[in-house]
């Protein structure tokens, strides 16, 4: 539907929507079935030569980032970086892209930054408050476990991101058979954001090889599936919030969150999705995981044409909607990860060039540029709160992720970057 010429695209919308920004010619895609998205003239999957370039992009812009003893969160427009302290949600996306830069370098001050982010975070492993644990804790110390060339450190890494499992383990609740997100309208909430954290208990609950293991493996499979039962939707799509009755575990119904309304699918959230279940299957090779992440990627796939990034709510059809960069940096990585296990060989290589060519946008202008202030550009944090798009830690974090997925071994810029940093 998108694959129009420009001429028939102003017919289509009423007007030219189209630009042309850097080297990659963009154009907003017209009003459609589809979610309004921002398209390349011609998508194309992502080559090592532009990885390269934006991993050096990402060395100079988290070199920058270094120095205070504080987590960088996000910033719009022409407003200096907000940074915060442990307990938000975001601090481990930063200590995440520090280990992911050490190891597509080798360089020993990638290295000590790593560590020196990471020690900031390890503090909220015992904290059971929090539903975030695995995005907070969980990712830097799972890196640092298998990265960190210190066999004691790695360790010591292991052992904090087992406490962060336990500490969310403790938010378990039997009769909903989920670990609670948080409180929605003064009910019991769940998120679906969740589907990223709990892969946290499987992954520490499968190295314990203990009874305690077991418990954790067993809450954390069971949160996803009732995530996929209950917040996966028959076409594929997922609601982002939701209420449950604690005693009874009833379904109340959904609650409006980051989304457009309780009815649309919010992109980032779609993203989780697919990025979680399939981090879970993999983990678990358990087929109604597979099928969510199947069910969940066929909509995002049948939503943003190959190579598009989407607003930040896939129902949206106003091509003049921010965009949602992060969520488009997400669906890749999470597509690349369903890609490497999925038994169908067709569907993974559909997934997987798919991927590509998302990252393929997502690595040229409009979305990292050259002088930008962040590493991804164009992301939306909460458009009911805050109607820019921005550059945040988490977009960032996972573009970095899904390039490491993309090239796994592709260190040809470790010398590069090694001096540059
Ligand atoms: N609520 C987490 C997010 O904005 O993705």
């Amino acid at each position: 539907m998108i694959r129009r010429s420009i001429a028939a695209l102003a017919v289509t919308v009423g007007a030219t929507a189209a630009v042309s920004i850097g080297p990659l010619p963009v154009r907003a895609a017209p009003v459609t079935a589809s979610t309004a998205a921002l398209c390349p003239a011609v998508p194309a999957p992502v080559t090592e030569q532009q990885a390269d370039r934006a991993w050096s992009i990402a060395a100079d812009r988290l070199a920058q980032l270094t120095g205070p003893r504080s987590l960088p969160f996000g910033a719009t427009g022409g407003s200096p970086v907000v940074r915060t302290g442990p307990s938000s949600w975001t601090s481990g996306f930063f200590p995440t892209a520090l280990w992911l830069m050490y190891e597509h370098t080798g360089s020993a001050s990638w290295l000590r930054r790593a560590r020196t982010y990471t020690a900031l975070v390890e503090g909220m492993a015992r904290v059971r408050w929090n539903h975030d644990l695995g995005f907070m804790v969980g990712t830097p110390t799972a890196l640092g476990a298998s990265l960190d060339p210190d066999e004691v450190r790695r360790g010591a890494y292991r052992r904090v991101h087992d406490t962060a499992a336990r500490s969310l383990s403790t938010r378990w609740n039997p009769a909903v058979r989920a670990l609670q997100s948080s409180t929605y309208s003064g009910r019991w909430g769940l998120i679906i954001d969740s589907a990223m954290n709990a892969p946290l208990l499987i992954e520490a609950g499968q190295e314990m090889a203990s009874a305690a293991g077991r418990r954790l493996v067993a809450r954390g499979v069971a949160h996803v599936r009732t995530l996929a039962d209950t917040y996966v939707r028959a076409n594929g799509s997922t609601l982002h919030r939701g209420a449950f009755d604690p005693r009874s575990g009833r379904f109340l119904g959904p609650i409006a969150g980051q989304g457009r309304s309780t009815s649309s699918t919010w992109s980032r959230g779609q993203a989780w999705a697919i990025n979680g279940f399939g981090r879970a299957f993999a983990l678990t090779d358990d087929p109604v995981l597979l099928d969510a992440a199947r069910r969940t990627a066929d909509y995002w796939v049948s939503r943003v044409p190959a190579g598009c990034v989407p607003a930040w709510d896939l129902s949206i059809r106003d091509p003049r909607a921010p965009l949602d960069s992060s969520a488009a940096a997400i669906a890749a990585d999470g597509l690349l990860r369903l890609a490497a296990v999925e038994p169908d060989p067709a569907r993974a290589s559909t997934y997987r060039n798919y991927a590509l060519t998302t990252l393929g946008t997502l690595v040229s202008p409009p979305f990292v540029t050259d002088g930008g202030r962040g590493l991804l550009l164009r992301q939306a944090y909460s458009i009911p709160i805050d109607p820019r798009e921005g550059t945040y830690a988490w977009g960032d974090a996972y573009l970095l992720v899904a390039l490491t997925a993309a090239f796994p071994n592709g260190r040809s810029q470790r010398s590069t970057i090694s001096r540059a940093s």
